[in-house]
């Protein structure tokens, strides 16, 4: 099953990028207005972000992550008793509601993709993510030191794309 998702993704990331590609070389024959190529430019500094995201990083969010901010959880065999199933309904709608890591990076949330980008680094670097209770209950979905630098690392690498990229397009406008 997660095979087959990471699949689906890479598919999904070549046909972005394939389309990107393409689509670049269509407007190199075309004399372009500012603001497309500043669109397009947009878009090109997304698809490195995700296929660096991809590579790096989701594997580490799907092992500690996904279980609440995904469509994919898997339900520990403690969800069966009394009580403890509402809680823990209750914490993935709560956590769905915030940010939603099920389709890559960008991620679905109401914040904007360079904010996202922060609040993971936050969260991962203070702790706060996943949460202790469910620290304490999965083992494996603890992430050692080396792994939340990688994501960390990432989530900076795309915060600097993202201010370099807006800077540029605010000094066109
Ligand atoms: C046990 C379920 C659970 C797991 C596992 C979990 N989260 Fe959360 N997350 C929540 C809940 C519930 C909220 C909303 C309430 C809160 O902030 O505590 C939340 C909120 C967040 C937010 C928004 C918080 C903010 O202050 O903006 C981010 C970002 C986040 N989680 C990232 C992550 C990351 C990254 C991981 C994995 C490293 C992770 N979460 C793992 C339950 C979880």
């Amino acid at each position: 099953m997660k095979n087959r998702r990471l699949t689906s993704y890479n598919a999904t990331l070549l046909v972005a990028t394939a389309f990107l590609c393409s689509a670049n070389r269509a407007m190199a024959h075309e004399p372009t207005t500012k603001r497309s190529s500043l669109v397009d430019e947009h878009e090109r500094r997304l698809v490195e972000i995700t296929t660096d995201y991809q590579l790096t990083v989701a594997p580490l969010i799907q092992k500690a992550c996904a279980d609440c901010h995904s469509g994919d959880t898997q339900y520990p065999w403690y969800s069966m008793m009394p009580g403890i199933s509402q809680w823990i309904k209750h914490d993935i709608e709560e956590a769905r509601k915030h940010i939603e890591f099920s389709n890559g990076y960008p991620f679905q949330s109401h914040a904007t993709p360079l904010e996202d980008l922060i609040a993971v680094e936050r969260v991962v670097k203070d702790g706060s993510m996943p949460p202790l209770r469910y620290r304490l209950m999965h083992g494996k979905a603890r992430l050692t030191e080396q792994e939340k630098k990688s994501i960390i690392d990432w989530s900076r690498r795309g915060q600097q794309m993202l201010r370099a990229e807006m800077a540029r397009s605010a000094g066109a406008e």
